[in-house]
């Protein structure tokens, strides 16, 4: 069993770095911490929210957008070893990251190896915490870096590499797609169906449902399209509100969403719901029919509620 702690970072290529940057700083309101060569290095933990803040939870790099890792960071840093193997073990090929590879990162040490469906998750320990405050690029309201959507080509499959090669737990399935928790959020990773692999958006936690409501005049003030909300997600309880982000990327932010604490986890029982409308959005609210400029999960041949749900 590999034993994750949460969700660490996203890193991920686009072709135009500066706007990359612009965008995340000016509209998301992240911090842009450093800017390293070819890679701009984003923060986006508040101390008082987590206690503790992450070096960088996001980073983008001059590259393809389809170049994409996902960071996890294990419980126990003596288990990188192990977890290598085990990955081999089970078919997964690993790279242990070099010093400089593990620099970029702001880490000990790294695996890099990748799930079933060929999305490249990295394994670390030891990663990089910041003795600075978090100071945003603007009030967005923005507390933290909480969960991706992670395209699945084969759900069954990729939910077993989560949940039995991993540690995650089903909270919730909405349709095909599990949404797996890893520390108590209800939350970080959900499997989305796709016909190829990629992060199907990437989602961060405001303060509370005003920051939200601010955001969704401020996007369209700004002429950021809209993908779906404000509205509330009935599975994890959160207000949501999804846009789109440089070369196609789904952003969320949210805020309340349901934690499962540790003395709940033994009759926790995850729930099934259809892939509906009010399943989607308790509220009522519906994605952007838009969503075949949404590169990521080819939108076109799946449902447009997959397209940018959760
Ligand atoms: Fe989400």
């Amino acid at each position: 069993m590999i034993n994750l702690h949460d969700i660490r970072y996203v890193r991920v290529g686009t072709p135009d770095l500066d706007s990359a940057i612009r965008f995340t700083t000016d509209i998301i309101g992240l911090q842009l911490v450093a800017r390293e060569g070819k890679a701009a290095y984003f923060r986006s933990d508040q101390v008082a929210v987590r206690g503790d803040t992450r070096d960088h939870t996001l980073v983008y790099f001059q590259g393809d957008p389809a170049d994409q890792a996902i960071g996890f960071d294990l419980h126990n840093p003596d288990d990188l070893d192990a977890v290598g193997a085990e990955l081999e073990r089970t078919g997964h090929p690993v790279h242990f990251g070099t010093r400089a590879e593990c620099e970029q990162r702001r880490v000990k040490a790294f695996i890099a190896s990748h799930d079933p469906s060929g999305n490249c998750i990295e394994f670390v320990i030891k990663p990089y915490h910041s003795g600075t405050r978090f100071f945003p690029g603007r009030d967005a309201g923005v507390t933290h870096f909480s969960h991706i959507g992670l395209n699945t080509t084969d759900a069954p499959r990729d939910e077993k590499f989560w949940t039995r090669l991993c540690n995650a737990r089903v909270s919730d399935w909405i349709g095909d797609a599990a949404l797996l928790r890893i520390a108590t959020a209800h939350h970080s990773l959900a499997l989305f169906p796709a016909s190829r692999p990629g992060i199907q958006h990437i989602n961060h936690q405001v303060e509370d449902i005003d920051d939200v409501m601010k955001s969704w005049y401020f996007l369209k003030e700004k002429g950021v399209k809209i993908l779906l909300g404000p509205g509330r997600h009935p599975l994890s309880t959160a207000v949501m509100l999804y846009f789109r982000g440089p070369d196609g990327m789904t952003y969320e932010y949210s805020c309340g969403v349901k934690h499962i604490m540790p003395e709940e986890e033994a009759t926790y029982r995850p729930r099934q719901f259809p892939f509906e409308r009010y399943a989607v959005c308790m509220w009522g609210s519906t994605p952007d029919p838009d969503v075949s400029a949404f590169p990521q999960t080819e939108a076109t041949t799946i449902t447009p509620l997959r397209a940018v749900i959760y």
